[in-house]
């Protein structure tokens, strides 16, 4: 069941747009926002409230891969895996996040810190090799670099 609080950012979301099945999108990130992710129960709640099949609204929503369909961990680690990031060593970055993680795309380490997602172009192509934490754009990768922007995230507190 979707909280007030949920309810009420959904409706002014709506209330911007002449059709309601029109803000799914921004309620998909309303209710992630609150609850990390958007399961199979928050998947029907919504289209319910948007007059939309479950079915049309998983459809996008597993459309879009920042909209998470199971749990995640607390940060999001996004890879950029584009052509710059590649010429600029993608591979070898990959190789280092992955085994200082110990998981690969699409997991989340054991202790449900960090989920490993692959991401296109994030915009920095001329500071590739570039990935982002959460929010926060990351360039200019190397091993070290990476080492001590996940130990910062180890030891955030979250
Ligand atoms: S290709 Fe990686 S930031 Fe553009």
């Amino acid at each position: 069941m979707l909280t007030e609080q949920e309810r009420q950012e959904i409706e002014a979301e709506v209330g911007q747009y002449a059709n309601r099945r029109a803000a799914c999108i921004d309620a998909l990130k309303i209710l992630q926002r609150h609850r990390g992710w958007v399961s199979d129960e928050g998947i029907r709640d919504l289209s319910c409230m948007l007059g939309m099949t479950p079915e049309e609204l998983d459809s996008v929503a597993t459309f879009y891969n920042l909209i998470f369909r199971k749990p995640v961990g607390r940060h999001i680690v996004l890879l950029c895996n584009t052509i710059s990031c590649w010429i600029m060593g993608y591979e070898g970055i990959f190789n280092h996040v992955s085994g200082r993680l110990g998981i690969g795309f699409g997991q989340t380490t054991e202790d449900g810190r960090f989920t490993l997602l692959p991401i296109p172009c994030l915009g920095a192509c001329d500071r590739a090799p570039a990935m982002m934490i959460d929010d926060e754009l990351y360039t200019d990768l190397t091993p070290e670099r990476i080492d001590a922007l996940l130990s910062t995230y180890r030891s955030d507190g979250t």
